[in-house]
């Protein structure tokens, strides 16, 4: 193993990895992150194993287990380098065929590329597929290239060259200056600007001080911090070191869910290899600096990952937050000056110092920088992972990355920031995405959760689906979120099973400004967002639900009904069979009539009605037609088959 003591020595072990790889000799790349991972990656990268070693092919073919590429909806991915052909949903079956034919033959398996779903065109390589091309993916692009668990890869793709220059030349004060100038805001959420932070931390008084990453990544559904550490640990760690060498500080902490045992997993060995090669520890690169790093796995509740209460776990009590009069960058872990950043903050930090602050100033916007990597989920075609140049409108992320709304439904709003983000409506889509934009609109950057929704969502549910998983996971320490969020669920849950009463919406608008402002941290300071811009925005949907009782996207089952059309009924018994709650009478020549005493309203004949026929209505805000005798019914259907 390379001891590494100088930043030629560096070069030199760079140079010697680079020198023993044949650049000509095919590797697989195959995803094994998270994402793939359930959906059973291990399994074909054990036949990718087994298929090269039957084929006695070991010496010629490399076989790499790399960090999530982002394409989760087509998982498994597989990138066969040199050439970069890109296959999709691969299962152990195909493997075989890749072998014999892409890495024996060199042919392209057409059936595995990414085909358009309008043109039909194929795409071999990943920046050909729409769901890549306007993405910029400075951050994530290197996952395929990486073994998640190889120090040379990353060397390799020039790796610790950031901390090499800013070790050797570049004082403390200078890197701080260069991340102050290239305005790099914080992606966790708040967007703080990082050099900020960084010289307040650097000039608090106090001794010993404090770095620390924040993976706790406590968002539902939001899953970029992971994928970065997973895949990519040495980007997140050389960050977090030359923030400590800027700060001037000795000891980091890696903060990292439990429930990420992969991203635990691989941070572990990094921090491992980099302390081998001499890159961590006393003396770095023979600068005189010295930095040790410890890896904590955070017991995964959203709060913990709010900086205070990530301090106090650190401290090993329980995280929960406490009162911030003074900064955590004065008084943080132990009392002490402590900076913490996000994942994606420290992961940006070797781009700057490598490449220059005006070049990352060149990316984004006036006021956010750079690139985001965001989530995309919901009811979108493509989704996945996606990083994106700040200033790109939703619309291209939703239409032109995501592909757009399944079965051609309407787009009907974008939730951005988080559980304490925002709605945007599809009136606004063309808005740019960046921190200052989002909030503009209601909304915030949060740390990258996206979630699209189409036109069958209501947007009181939502509101509602939210503030039942902050009541849960507000530490009930101070009453106002504690108590105030639940009594604004309360109010939601009374609207959407039809007991809304005038005044409600009063209320909640009252609610939101009392725990906005008396809350211990943001979690409460937050909380009540997704019920504003859910008002801002459709406001008309409240007031349906509470004057009308109506539910106008059909969603809220105390509000609506499903009812089967007696004119449209062709008795063919197929919503009567699948009916899980036996709850539709009727035979065969009968026309169908649901026993509303008995419906759930789970749907079912809604989906399963033949849309030739189209013979079951959703209604809300109107009551259900009587239903026809039998008798009535029986000769109806003699009369429709008879003509
Ligand atoms: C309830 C709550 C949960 C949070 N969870 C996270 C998280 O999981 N990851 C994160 O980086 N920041 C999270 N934050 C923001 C952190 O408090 C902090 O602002 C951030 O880690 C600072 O890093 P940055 O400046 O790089 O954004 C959370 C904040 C709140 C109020």
């Amino acid at each position: 193993m390379p001891q590494i003591k100088s930043p030629a020595d560096l070069d030199r072990v760079r140079e010697e990895i680079i020198a023993k790889r044949d650049p000509n000799k095919p590797c697989i790349a195959i995803c094994a992150g998270t994402g793939c991972l359930a959906l059973g990656c291990a399994k074909t990268i054990t036949a990718f194993k087994e298929e090269v070693q039957k084929r006695n092919l070991e010496a010629k073919v490399d076989i790499r287990e790399i960090g999530c590429p982002g394409f989760c909806e087509q998982g498994t991915v597989v990138v066969i380098y040199p050439e970069a052909i890109c296959y999709l949903t691969v299962t152990p079956r195909d493997v075989p065929e890749i072998i014999s034919q892409t890495i024996i033959e060199n042919k392209i398996i057409d059936r595995l590329l990414y085909t358009d779903p309008n043109t039909g065109e194929k795409a071999v390589h990943e920046y050909e597929i729409p769901f890549y091309k306007s993405q910029m993916r400075l951050l994530i692009g290197n996952n395929t290239k990486i073994d998640s668990k190889s120090l040379d890869d990353y060397i390799a793709l020039g790796g610790y060259s950031a901390l090499a220059k800013a070790l050797f030349s570049m004082t403390s004060e200078q890197v701080i200056e260069e991340v102050k100038k290239a305005n790099l805001r914080g992606r966790g959420g708040g967007g703080f600007p990082t050099g900020r932070k960084w010289e307040e931390c650097r000039n608090a008084p106090a001794e010993p001080k404090y770095v620390i990453v924040n993976c706790d990544e406590g968002d539902p559904g939001a899953f970029m911090d992971r994928a970065l550490t997973e895949g990519n640990p040495h980007l997140v760690l050389e960050g977090l070191i030359i923030g400590a060498y800027a700060i001037g500080c000795h000891q980091g902490y890696i903060y990292v869910r439990q429930e990420y045992p992969l991203a635990v997993e691989n941070v572990n060995v990094a921090v491992r290899q980099a302390k081998e090669y001499g890159l961590l520890g006393e003396n770095i690169l023979g600068s005189g600096f010295d930095f040790n790093v410890e890896v904590h796995r955070g017991a995964g509740a959203f709060v913990s990952g709010e900086s205070s209460a990530l301090m106090t776990a650190l401290e090993g009590k329980v995280g929960e937050p406490r009162p911030k009069h003074i900064h955590t960058v004065i008084k943080g872990v132990w009392d002490k000056p402590s900076n913490l950043n996000n994942v994606e903050t420290w992961a940006n930090v070797p781009l700057i110092i490598n490449n220059g602050a005006d070049w990352y100033g060149s990316i984004g916007t006036e006021g956010s920088k750079g690139t985001k990597i965001f989530s995309l989920v919901g009811k979108v075609n493509n989704t996945g992972l996606v990083e994106v140049p700040m200033g790109i409108t939703l619309r291209d992320i939703i239409y032109n990355i995501g592909g757009g709304i399944p079965g051609g439904r309407k787009l009907k709003a974008v939730q951005t920031g988080g559980p304490s983000g925002g709605c945007i409506p599809e009136s606004l889509i063309d808005s740019p995405v960046d921190f200052d934009e989002l909030t503009k609109l209601g909304s915030m950057m949060g740390s990258g959760g996206m979630i699209v929704m189409d036109e069958d969502t209501c947007m009181v549910d939502i509101a509602k689906y939210f503030l039942d998983f902050l009541t849960d996971e507000s530490c009930g320490k101070c009453i106002p979120c504690r108590e105030g969020i639940e009594q604004m669920l309360e109010i939601l849950t009374y609207i959407t099973e039809g007991k809304g009463e005038e005044g409600d919406i009063e209320l909640l608008e009252e609610l939101s400004e009392v725990i906005r402002e008396t809350s211990l941290c943001a979690l409460g300071g937050t909380a009540p967002n997704p019920v504003l811009t859910t008002l801002r925005y459709f406001r008309d949907e409240y007031e349906a639900h509470i004057k009308e009782k109506r539910c106008p996207a059909g969603v809220c089952k105390a509000l609506i009904s499903y009812y089967i059309q007696p004119d449209k009924c062709q008795a063919c018994l197929i919503c009567l069979r699948e009916c899980p709650a036996e709850a539709i009478i009727g035979g065969k020549n009968q026309i169908h009539v649901i026993d509303q005493t008995k419906c759930t309203k789970c749907g079912t004949c809604l989906d399963v009605c033949p849309s030739r026929f189209g013979a079951v209505a959703r209604i809300s805000g109107e009551p259900v037609p009587s239903p026809l005798p039998a008798e009535a019914r029986a000769i109806r259907v003699k009369q429709g088959r008879a003509k």
